[in-house]
């Protein structure tokens, strides 16, 4: 079930969500990491961050809202002391990185294009952009251009884009990280929501906002893929909701070639090997011999 997305070739087709599968480390015990395709690691930025105040976590029906606020050791920490253990494993490691102006993007870039062991690099764009008075990077399709651009120019490996769900139109979206250079595009993170305890009677999340994953994000994902692959000729890692193999091949469906679990791992730690097993079997049993067969088949272009 090899799979090669912009380049960046998979095992098999199914990754973990970055945030969601700390540095694998956490769920050792449970599964074997080097089966996965891919694991996208805890999201990463220059320096070391705190994070939001508690409370950052709040379950909601059919899927969660957080507000972690990219609590991370910083890069460095990253790259010298979690990467080796992962390369060690034969992981196939993808970062995630953020920052709050282009500047740090391409710096954070620079430093792992210096490190072996990271097979590709996913771009969270939903941070604000201070330069431009505290946008989204992921709402505004020339700064999504442009830190593109800048990665790009930084690496080898291939970039990917993740798309944020919080703006009107997606392919715009997808079209600028493409003008940009996008090997591939990630989507979808999380929807921007809230919740209120009513005997406080104040927002529960510290940060008053968070982000919706899970289940009830899924429909809003899988049209959103279906746009785009229909206009954007990229390929995608889709996900946004994924809690089984159905779930899956529905998103592989509407053009995702590779596809993300995230707030899954979490309800059931073995979910990225029971989904890989699934999709084999799903194969087999619809004499079907590669996944690349059924990519956008739900969609008409
Ligand atoms: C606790 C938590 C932390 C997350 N942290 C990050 C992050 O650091 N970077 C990022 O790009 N996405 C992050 N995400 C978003 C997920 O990677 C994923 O895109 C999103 O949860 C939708 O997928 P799901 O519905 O399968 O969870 C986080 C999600 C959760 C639930």
């Amino acid at each position: 079930m090899i799979v090669n997305l912009g380049g960046l070739r998979l095992n098999n087709p199914v990754t973990v969500a970055s945030g969601t599968f700390g540095y694998g480390r956490e769920y050792e015990d449970y599964v074997d990491i080097s089966k996965i395709g891919g694991i996208i690691v805890k999201g990463t930025t220059l320096e070391a961050r705190p994070g939001n105040p508690p409370q950052r976590i709040f379950e909601t029906p059919a899927g969660m809202l957080n507000a972690i606020g990219l609590e991370n050791p910083g890069i460095d920490v990253f790259l010298n002391e979690f990467l080796p253990e992962l390369v060690e494993r034969n992981v196939t490691v993808i970062a995630n990185i953020a920052g709050n102006i282009v500047e740090e993007y391409a710096e954070v870039t620079r430093r792992i294009e210096k490190h072996k062991g990271i097979a590709a690099i996913e771009l969270n764009i939903s941070c604000p952009n201070v330069k431009q008075g505290g946008l989204q990077f992921g709402t505004d399709p020339k700064a999504v251009k442009d830190v593109v651009k800048a990665v790009k120019s930084e690496t080898s490996i291939p970039v990917i884009p993740k798309l944020s769900p919080n703006v009107t139109d997606i392919v715009e979206i997808a079209k600028a990280a493409e003008a940009g250079g996008a090997d591939a595009l990630s989507m979808i993170n999380t929807l921007m929501g809230m919740a209120v305890d009513i005997n406080t009677r104040k927002p529960v999340l510290g940060n008053i906002f968070g982000g919706l994953s899970g289940p009830a994000i899924k429909p809003v994902a899988l049209r959103m893929i279906y746009q785009v692959y229909k206009e954007v000729d990229l390929p995608i890692l889709g996900g946004g909701g994924i809690m089984n193999v159905n779930d899956a091949l529905e998103f592989i469906m509407v053009g995702s070639s590779a596809i993300s679990i995230g707030t899954g791992n979490f309800v059931n730690p073995q979910i990225a090997e029971d989904i890989i097993t699934g999709l084999r079997d799903y194969l087999e049993a619809n004499s079907i011999t590669s996944i690349e067969d059924i990519v956008g088949v739900a969609v008409q272009r």
